[in-house]
């Protein structure tokens, strides 16, 4: 009999966990209650930006094994398996992960719950979250001891959710009970097959392991980030110090790219979070060295209209005409939240420059949150009079664009790199003066 699965909460984590269980075969029910939202699935539209999500979610609701419902006691009594992915993000003046949405979640089920399912964590939570949750539930339901609870985290990066849904480097479940390790093992069979480490832990540790591994990459870009600082200072080049330090198979090159910073849903508040969660089991000291790495990344968002300052030989901005390329947080993708490249812009904005924003798909979730900035939606546009260009997201489109085609269309040839990613020779050669975090050295060559 097909395993039935509902999915507690659509958004960029259970859209996708939705459509990989049904890729997988299973029956699958996700449940929104953002009606927006719901209305753009059910149409088979997704309400982000994912290559290649939308045609898997589609493929599967034509074949049956997905749809999309509000009705979370509807979807309760009929799966054997609820997914718990609603957001949980950064409470509003605090630190703290805000957890409202999976209180809702389980009250939502409480009632109506099939007699034996497992509910089954995927969002990131301060650990301790499961047993508040169950105790919630047992609250509701004194009686409904045969409904179990498990932690499961997830590790997809945007612009990779499928495939590091479908195929993640591990699979991590947190359980209390030999029955709901089977119910996962057959969940996670097709992974297992295939190799993919399978790990079985006590609750606690898996709620741990996210937010210990996204503290642990955000501590090595703010590392990196760091080097840069200490570059500038002593005039090296943070990203020749990368190279040779990713060589080391200890240290790995990945994650080590110095630039404005890490942004995004993710490991700006999960650092937080985890902080603020470590300081009320009292263990706080251990991690208070994510404070720092949280602020050597803030830091580098000032540092970039430092450079921008540098290049315009002018420690007033007021007027100057500043173009930023991209506005998510990270290349293809469309999610702005926390995103460096568009703080910046509001930096830049805020210190009375003329700012043009520019992004191949952000600029109507940007529109939306800060108007109060300029956009196109043509980089030829954008660019033109441009006095100065911060290049902060590192899509694809500005890599290959040719410099000489842009020098012809701005006011002044300046660039910051803010991600270290272009061919600085080549913007030279083309006559652009280029400047770019953690490389103190001039990267002019001379025209001719
Ligand atoms: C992250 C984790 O990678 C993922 O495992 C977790 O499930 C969710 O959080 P994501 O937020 O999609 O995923 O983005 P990621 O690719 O990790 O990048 C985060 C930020 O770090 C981006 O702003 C990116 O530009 C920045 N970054 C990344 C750097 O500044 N330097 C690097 O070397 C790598």
């Amino acid at each position: 009999m097909t395993l039935k699965i509902s999915v507690i909460g659509t958004g960029y984590l259970g859209a996708t966990h939705a459509a990989a269980m049904a890729e997988l075969g299973y029956s699958v029910v996700g449940v929104e209650v953002d009606a927006g939202r719901l209305a753009s699935l059910q149409r088979g539209k997704l309400p982000f930006y994912e290559p290649g999500l939308e045609e898997v979610m589609v493929s599967n609701i034509e074949a049956g094994r997905l749809r999309f419902t509000n009705d979370a006691a509807q979807a309760a009594a009929w799966a054997d398996v609820q997914f718990l992915c609603v957001g949980t993000p950064q409470q509003k003046g605090l630190q703290s992960a805000d957890l409202s949405f999976a209180f809702a979640a389980i009250d939502a089920l409480a009632a109506h719950i099939k007699p034996g399912a497992l509910v089954v964590g995927k969002s990131t939570v301060p650990v301790g979250t499961t047993r508040v949750l169950e105790q919630r539930f047992l609250a509701a339901q004194p009686h409904r001891t045969d409904v179990k609870f498990a932690w499961n985290p997830e590790f997809l990066r945007e612009g990779f959710a499928l495939e590091d849904t479908l195929h993640p480097d591990r699979v991590v479940i947190g359980i209390n009970d030999a029955e709901s390790e089977a119910l996962l093992r057959s969940v996670y069979a097709p992974m297992i097959t295939e190799g993919i480490p399978f790990i079985v832990t006590d609750i606690a540790t898996a709620e741990l392991v996210k937010v210990a591994a996204n503290s642990f990459l955000a501590t090595k870009i703010s590392f990196i980030n760091a080097m840069a600082e200490v570059c500038e200072a002593a005039g090296g080049d943070v990203t020749t110090l990368a190279e040779a330090l990713g060589h080391d198979v200890r240290i790995g090159n990945k994650f080590l790219h110095a630039g404005v910073g890490f942004g995004g849903g993710c490991l700006p508040k999960d650092i937080r979070a985890f902080a603020a969660r470590a300081e009320e089991i009292g263990a706080g000291k251990a991690v208070a060295f994510l404070g720092e790495v949280d602020q050597i990344n803030l830091r580098r968002r000032d540092r970039i209209l430092a450079l921008a300052r540098v290049l315009l030989n002018d420690d007033d901005l007021t007027g100057r005409r500043i173009t930023v390329l991209g506005a998510s947080f990270k290349p293809d993708s469309d999610d702005i939240r926390d995103s460096p490249s568009l703080a910046v812009a509001v930096l830049a904005h805020e210190a009375g420059a003329i700012v043009t924003v520019h992004d191949p798909k952000a600029i109507l979730n940007a529109q939306r949150v800060h108007p109060e900035l300029g956009y196109e939606h043509s980089l030829e546009d954008a660019v033109r009079g441009a006095e100065i260009l911060l290049h902060l997201t590192e899509w694809r489109e500005y890599r290959s664009a040719d410099p000489a085609d842009l020098f012809n269309l701005v006011a002044l040839p300046n660039i910051i790199d803010g991600r270290n990613v272009l061919d600085h020779g080549q913007w030279s050669q083309a006559g652009w003066d280029m400047l770019a975090p953690g490389r103190t050295l001039p990267l002019r060559v001379p025209v001719g």
